[in-house]
């Protein structure tokens, strides 16, 4: 990975880009970014989840039972209408209490190994519980959550036909995860474009896809078909506060480090960073231009870019092409 990421560097500090398509084609296609394939998911049972078993887990994302005031579901907060986000600069916990980072969304983690701003859970099944739990989130001791679904017919049928057992929490675990897994956007114009259409993308979002892969360095992290290494960078924002990633492995540059988040659909996901802190994409290439706050931990690859207003603009709406709006019709919650 290392290896790749340091021949990227050399390729493309420096290199003078080629206009014509099929340059820039290559160049996407030697970065490895392109549409996800989904072939390379590994689920837990080698197989995708049946429909049923989606569908059992997208209830239980909108159920407010598992809060410990039946007020909010996971829905509440990764709320499809807004990029799977709440919109709000950090989250709101289910006593309206402010939490210490802004939620992300949950757009193509079915390819993802590290989950959390600061990569703490390894899979999405080890991170579904998390928040049920969590204090600040919906608060609810994971026993009491089992019991109160159990509760309920149509989930104790449900679990039974699919998983041959009773509600335990594993399984809803398994569950949540098979239905996060189906949040898949694949079908944006660059995923067109790089298919083939040339017209899928407009002009400015192809140089902008060109800046993206040289003069803007930005695939040196933002790498592969969902634009991120799944790797931890501390890139010089103003608030240095949250100990981030060195919270989980102590390392170098790690304090205030953070996961590169995938960048699929972030046109709908406003505001950014792991503290809300960048309202608009032209804020966050803003922040990128001026190379970071300088810091102990500053990523090594945070450079002063020189864009031009013009780059800024075709940098956002190459990102703007990365978007394919899903519509999730709410299930009926039992
Ligand atoms: C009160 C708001 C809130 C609720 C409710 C909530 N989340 Fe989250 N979620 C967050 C925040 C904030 C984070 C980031 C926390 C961190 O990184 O430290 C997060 C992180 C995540 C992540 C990791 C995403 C990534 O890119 O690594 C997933 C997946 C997720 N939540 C799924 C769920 C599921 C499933 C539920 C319901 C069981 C749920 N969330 C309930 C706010 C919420
Ligand atoms: C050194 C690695 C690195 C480079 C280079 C980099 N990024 Fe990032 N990017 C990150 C990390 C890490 C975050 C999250 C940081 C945080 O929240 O503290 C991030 C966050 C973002 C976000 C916010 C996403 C969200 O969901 O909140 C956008 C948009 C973004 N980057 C676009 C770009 C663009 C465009 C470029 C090139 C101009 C670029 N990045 C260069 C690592 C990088």
């Amino acid at each position: 990975m290392v290896k790749v990421r340091e021949a990227l560097v050399a390729v493309f500090s420096g290199a003078v880009l080629a206009a014509a398509p099929w340059a820039s084609m290559a160049l996407a296609q030697g970065a490895n970014i392109g549409k996800p394939d989904r072939d390379d998911i590994e689920y837990p049972d080698d197989e995708p989840p049946s429909a049923e078993e989606v569908e059992l887990g997208k209830k239980l994302f909108y159920d407010r039972r598992l809060s410990a005031k039946k007020n909010i579901s996971c829905a509440t907060c990764h709320n499809p209408n807004l990029g799977f986000g709440d919109g709000f600069a950090l989250g709101l916990g289910q006593a309206d209490n402010v939490l210490g980072r802004n939620t992300p969304h949950i757009y193509n983690l079915a390819w993802n190994t590290v989950f959390f701003w600061d990569g703490r859970a390894s899979s999405l099944e080890e991170q579904a519980l998390g928040p049920i739990e969590a204090k600040a989130e919906m608060d609810l001791k994971i026993d009491e959550a089992v019991s109160r679904i159990a509760k309920v017919k149509e989930y104790q049928q449900a679990f039974k036909k699919i998983y041959k057992s009773k509600v335990t929490k594993e399984n809803m675990a398994k569950a949540i995860a098979a239905f996060e897994r189906t949040i898949i956007v694949d079908d944006t114009p660059f995923d067109r474009y790089i298919s083939g259409d040339q017209n899928a993308m407009i002009p400015a979002a192809v140089r902008g896809m060109q800046l993206f892969l040289g003069k803007g360095r930005c695939v040196v992290c933002h790498s592969g078909p969902n634009f991120t290494d799944e790797s931890f960078h501390n890139i010089g924002l103003e608030n240095q506060k949250d100990e981030g990633r060195n919270a989980v492995v102590k390392g170098k540059n790690m304090t205030s480090a953070f996961k590169t988040p995938g960048l699929r659909n972030v046109l709908l996901t406003a505001p950014y960073m792991h503290d809300g802190s960048l309202g608009t994409l032209e804020e966050v290439m803003r922040h990128y231009n001026t190379g970071g706050k300088k810091n102990k931990n500053l990523s090594p690859d945070m450079k002063p870019l020189k864009l031009t207003e013009r780059e800024i603009n075709d940098l956002v709406a190459f990102m703007g092409a990365l978007t394919q709006p899903l519509v999730i019709k709410p299930p009926k919650v039992p």
